[in-house]
């Protein structure tokens, strides 16, 4: 076996010097098909009928050129940094899937590795994901995932979800700005997507969201054991989807916040005297088309290491107020990426950085 000093898979949080990550690839990804979890997690009602109409079909071949050329560029910058770069294999995400409770018309991608596996020291857990859409988007994943097995990491897999209606509130209406927050899971089972948590050393943040419930909180608290501390976060998000545009520890001692869907800011934070960054206004035009997520993207940034952070080039702003922090930003196109559904945090998945469990809180 390869001799290194850092275990092959290793990754404590968001900041240590980052050496290798999984960045998702654009191949033919396809539309998500219309199901229960759309209305909770599309944040503009007049899409809706595009997803009923053309969910299950590939998106269109420009926009996936388009949104392949910002993923090349962040790869590109993740090699001029030095990081080794892997992709998932490719897949035939075009055929219909179903099981003995429900069918979709095809599966989505492999675009947003940060989803799908949760990576925590050596360990990857396969997460439990609330779409049916995208349950079988692992398997793309699986040579990798054999082969850091093969070098020494831990692998495993959540409790496969069912999805059945039981999985879902059936009553379930998306909320408005100003409604008090509901989720559309119900707790039949553990559900929840890699990203819907995020590492800080030995304490781990996670939010409920639209896949993501307090069964699934409660699986991953008790997977971790007693060398970690899973807080739960209070969301206030009317289409809540994974933490990292609402919460993200940047640094030690840096905690970026969403200005508005943090319902309280975890007290661990106060306590241990982090600065609260509030994040500025996006400045993509609201006339961008954004399919799957909401302009607020733009938090999800790749740190490279305490100090450098990839960001995307149209957010001056961000980038400007991210220096007067003390951060070194690195400017990478994104926003035809982000009009598929994630930002660069979403699009890869972080295998190992050069660092030891520690506690930061
Ligand atoms: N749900 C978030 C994106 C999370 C990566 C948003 O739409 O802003």
């Amino acid at each position: 076996m390869e001799q290194r000093e850092t275990p092959v898979v290793n990754a404590f949080n968001e900041w240590d010097p980052l050496e290798e990550i999984v960045v998702g690839i654009v191949d033919d990804a396809m539309i998500p098909g219309w199901d229960t979890i759309m209305p909770a997690v599309v944040h503009d009602r007049g899409l809706w009928d595009f997803y009923k109409t053309w969910g299950g079909t590939r998106w269109p071949t420009e926009m996936l050129l388009k949104a392949e050329k910002d993923v090349e560029a962040f790869v590109e910058v993740l090699g001029q940094a030095g990081v080794t770069v892997r992709r998932p294999e490719r897949f035939r995400w075009d055929r219909p899937l179903s099981t003995p409770d429900w069918s979709q018309p095809s599966s989505c991608y492999a675009l947003m590795p940060r989803d799908v596996l949760l990576v925590v020291g050596d360990l990857i857990i396969e997460a439990p994901m609330g779409w049916r859409s995208r349950y079988f988007e692992h398997l793309a994943y699986k040579a990798l995932c054999k082969e850091y097995f093969k070098g020494g990491a831990r692998w495993i897999s959540a409790p496969r979800p069912q999805l059945s209606d039981a999985s879902f509130d059936q009553r379930f209406v998306p909320m408005t700005e100003g409604e008090a927050q509901r989720f559309l899971p119900t707790e039949f089972e553990p559900l929840f997507d890699a990203a819907d948590a995020i590492k800080c050393g030995r304490d781990l943040f996670i939010g409920r969201s639209s896949c993501c419930n307090s069964f699934g909180i409660e699986w991953l608290r008790r997977h971790l054991g007693p060398e970690y501390t899973v807080h739960e976060v209070d969301v206030y998000d009317t289409h809540p989807m994974h933490l990292d545009a609402t919460l993200y520890p940047l640094a030690p001692g840096k905690l970026l916040i969403h200005p508005e869907r943090v319902a309280t800011v975890p007290a661990v934070f106060i306590e241990a005297g982090w600065d609260v960054l509030v994040c500025p206004e996006p400045e993509m035009p609201e006339t961008h088309p954004m399919y799957n997520c909401s302009r607020w993207i733009m938090m999800n940034v790749v740190m490279l290491d305490e100090r450098r952070v990839i960001v995307s080039a149209g957010e001056k702003r961000f980038a400007r107020t991210l220096k007067s922090w003390g951060f070194e930003p690195i400017e990478c196109p994104f926003w035809d990426f982000e009009t598929i559904g994630g930002g660069f945090h979403c699009a890869s998945v972080d295998i190992r950085r050069r660092g030891a469990l520690r506690s930061y809180l």
